[in-house]
């Protein structure tokens, strides 16, 4: 097997990181406590929410949402055909229907245009998933949702400090869902945060996540008002999260940096579309659009350099198969669009690497 020296993504806590999981150990509160209040507080602080409510995932955060939202079980809700089936999975978890629409094959986000044909009387809520921290078409998905009665979860996981226009997404529907997982820009190992500025969300979301305690118990003689999960992230994930924050700006900026030379020197290259990243976003990775995708991967394989192939639609993956002819856009693009190496620890140098490879395999491939 090829040694891979240029990873797609990696995680990174440094050493001088690890103090605030050294506070948790020794303060000896591995649960859920002050540090878990002190990182949503950071979090909220820096998208301009009122509010942040951690969970153990951005799946199980977009779970809570929904449901704090008042989503029920048999509602129908909105999901865009391409994105992580844990967009998905979120809305089953609910007992509601997962009602897939096609994505834009510009910026393979949820299609305004095919909104309103999914919609039915038992529609709910609609998930906009900002792919790659690209954002979807916010103001139309607003003023259809506005129309209809529909909640807003933004499905943030991979736009986290990205924007539209003036505002952060994860900040323009009714509540946001981030991920913190490992190939985010910080990662708690597993973990996600729900931000919010509705009061009445944020004050669902806390028993919803604790066993239906509205504060917290001794695990004892405790009243539980509802019914509610155990989604809690710990303070350790917590501490792995603040220390890695300081990182924060150098981090968004390098992956901008990432983007902005790939998008220079693969213009022209083949049929490569670098898809567009827009003033104010962040690009979480870097993606492009080529036929010749399967051969690409397999070539920066060959020497050393990882890429990662794009989803497969979501109508495609058993558990919510439908016809392909309903999905033109996902379908196709699933065949074509491919990560490259976007990891925050790259190099200009890396990325010159990259691009020369694919310079190589184009000019071979002719
Ligand atoms: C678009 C999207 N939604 C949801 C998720 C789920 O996030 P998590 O792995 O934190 O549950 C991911 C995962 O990275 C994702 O990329």
């Amino acid at each position: 097997m090829t040694r891979m020296t240029i990873p797609w993504w990696q995680p990174k806590v440094e050493k001088g990181d690890y103090r605030f999981i050294q506070r948790a150990l020794d303060r000896n509160f591995v649960n859920e406590g002050p540090q878990a209040r002190e990182f949503e507080e950071r979090i909220a602080k820096l998208v301009g929410a009122r509010y942040a409510v951690s969970a153990t995932s951005c799946t199980a955060a977009i779970f809570l949402a929904l449901k704090a939202a008042g989503v029920k079980a048999g509602d129908e809700v909105l999901v865009p055909d391409m994105t992580f089936i844990a967009t998905a999975h979120a809305v089953d978890l609910l007992g509601a229907k997962v009602v897939l629409v096609d994505v834009d094959p510009q910026t393979l986000n949820i299609d305004p245009s095919k909104i309103a044909r999914a919609i039915t009387k038992r529609t709910r809520a609609i998930i906009p998933v900002h792919v790659t921290g690209r954002a979807a078409d916010m103001n139309a998905i607003t003023q259809i949702a506005k129309k209809h009665r529909l909640a807003v979860i933004e499905d943030a996981a991979e736009a986290f400090m990205s924007k539209y226009g003036k505002r952060f997404l994860g900040t323009i529907g009714d509540a946001g869902c981030f991920s913190f997982s490992p190939n985010k820009t910080i990662s708690t190992g597993q973990g996600g945060v729900i931000v919010t500025s509705s009061k009445k969300i944020y004050e669902a979301l806390k028993p919803l996540k604790d066993q239906g305690r509205p504060q917290r118990g001794t695990g004892g003689d405790d009243v539980h008002f509802s019914v509610g999960y155990n989604f809690k992230l710990t303070d350790l994930q917590a501490g792995a999260g603040l220390g890695q924050l300081k990182h924060l700006s150098k981090r968004l900026k390098r992956m901008k940096r990432n983007y902005a030379l790939y998008a220079k020197h693969l213009k022209g290259i083949g049929d490569i579309r670098v898809f567009p990243s827009r003033k104010g976003e962040v690009p979480q990775w870097t993606d492009i659009e080529t036929r010749k995708r399967d051969e690409l991967e397999k070539y920066l394989r060959s020497k050393g350099i990882d890429s990662r192939k794009y989803w497969h639609p979501i109508h495609r993956q058993r558990a919510y198969r439908q016809s392909d002819n309903k999905f033109p856009a996902s379908t196709r693009l699933s065949y074509r669009a491919l990560w490259l190496p976007s990891a925050f620890t790259l190099s200009d140098a890396d990325i010159h690497t990259v691009c020369r490879a694919i310079k190589d395999f184009f000019k071979n491939a002719r």
